[in-house]
């Protein structure tokens, strides 16, 4: 068999979601940026066949057998749902490469997990980055998606496929379901703010929550849908102009539509209104909503004042940064 016994390191970046969250879903662009929290993970070889997947920082691990039944071996109850997505990811890449070999995997995290900022797709994309790696000496991004996309589908259902190719890809994209990415260019100071809401939710149930909305009601459901996709439009206009107050103004009545769609809640909205009252040029929800995080646009160095309301407000708030690198190896022998 082909590849080396390790350890091949590889991470991913966590996301956030500037335009068209939900909407993705249903065919509108979005734009999403990768930010400088990442998620790691370690794999090596093993003698045996198993796929042994350790998480120390959620106290969890477990094999799964090459055919996916699992033996639990630390942490609680949900140890096999939590680890499921990050094994399917492993045999995504094993059967692309036609290949079966027991591995052992450490994933590590510095995400925020169920919060809107892509902690799963982040530890998807960088176990198939390292497996692949680690097996053919090569990083090939379209394979690492779609082996995370896969994984995706376990955590999301029907995943719009952003957040594992932000994740893959990194930088700012514009991603459309179906047809792919494209790459932006950000403007010189793209400064941003994110706020936990510390509220973890369920991005499937949100999903589904909003598809029993398009059901009920298609055509107000399609009148919205054409409102974000005009607004991204713009959106996409104004990151190339580079217009700062114009894209905080479009963040706002994107919150406008998720609030229309019942993502949003009181946690979130608060730490919203905190930010815009600070002085944010706007700010929105990010992600699935529900819970979780929020985002908010803010003028070159304004980052502290806005973080700062935003903590008085209950939220955990922090400056992001973009991060132009997607998936990379950290260290391979
Ligand atoms: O998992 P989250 O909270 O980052 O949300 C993903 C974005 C959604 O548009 C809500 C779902 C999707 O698959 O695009």
């Amino acid at each position: 068999m082909p590849g080396q016994v390790g350890p091949v390191v590889a991470s991913a970046p966590a996301k956030v979601i500037l335009f068209g969250e939900h909407f993705v879903v249903y065919g509108v662009p979005a734009i999403v940026a990768a930010i400088d929290l990442r998620a790691r993970a370690r794999i090596s070889r093993r003698d045996d066949e198993l796929i042994r997947i350790r998480a120390p920082d959620l106290g969890i691990s477990g094999s799964f057998s090459q055919d996916g039944h699992f033996l639990p071996e630390l942490g609680r109850e949900g140890a096999e749902g939590t680890l499921k997505p990050i094994f399917i990811a492993v045999r995504e890449v094993l059967r692309s490469l036609g290949v079966s070999s027991g591995l052992d995997v450490e994933v590590r995290s510095s995400i925020p997990i169920a919060a809107g900022l892509g902690s799963s797709a982040a530890v998807a994309v960088s176990t198939a980055a390292a497996v692949h790696w680690l097996l053919s000496r090569r990083l090939d991004r379209e394979l690492v998606f779609n082996a995370a996309l896969e994984a995706e589908k376990l955590v999301h259902i029907t995943p719009s496929g952003v957040d594992p190719a932000i994740s893959t890809y990194g930088g700012l994209l514009r991603y459309t379901k179906g047809v792919g990415i494209e790459h932006l260019k950000a403007p010189g100071q793209l400064e941003l703010v994110v706020g936990d809401t510390g509220l973890k939710r369920s991005t499937g149930a949100l999903v589904s929550a909003v598809r029993a909305l398009r059901d009920r009601r298609p055509s107000r459901f399609s009148s919205i849908l054409e409102a974000a996709m005009e607004l991204v439009a713009e959106a996409l206009q104004a990151l190339g102009r580079g217009d700062l107050e114009a894209l905080g103004e479009l963040m706002d009545v994107n919150h406008g539509l998720l609030c229309s769609i019942g993502v949003s809640n009181e946690a979130l909205d608060r730490l919203v209104h905190s930010a815009r009252r600070a002085g944010a040029l706007g700010a929105k929800l990010t992600g699935a909503g529900g819970g979780g995080c929020m985002i908010a646009l803010v003028e070159p160095g304004m980052g502290q004042d806005v973080a700062r309301a935003i903590e008085e407000a209950g939220g955990r708030a922090f400056l992001a940064k973009l991060s132009l690198e997607g998936v990379r190896i950290e260290a391979a022998p």
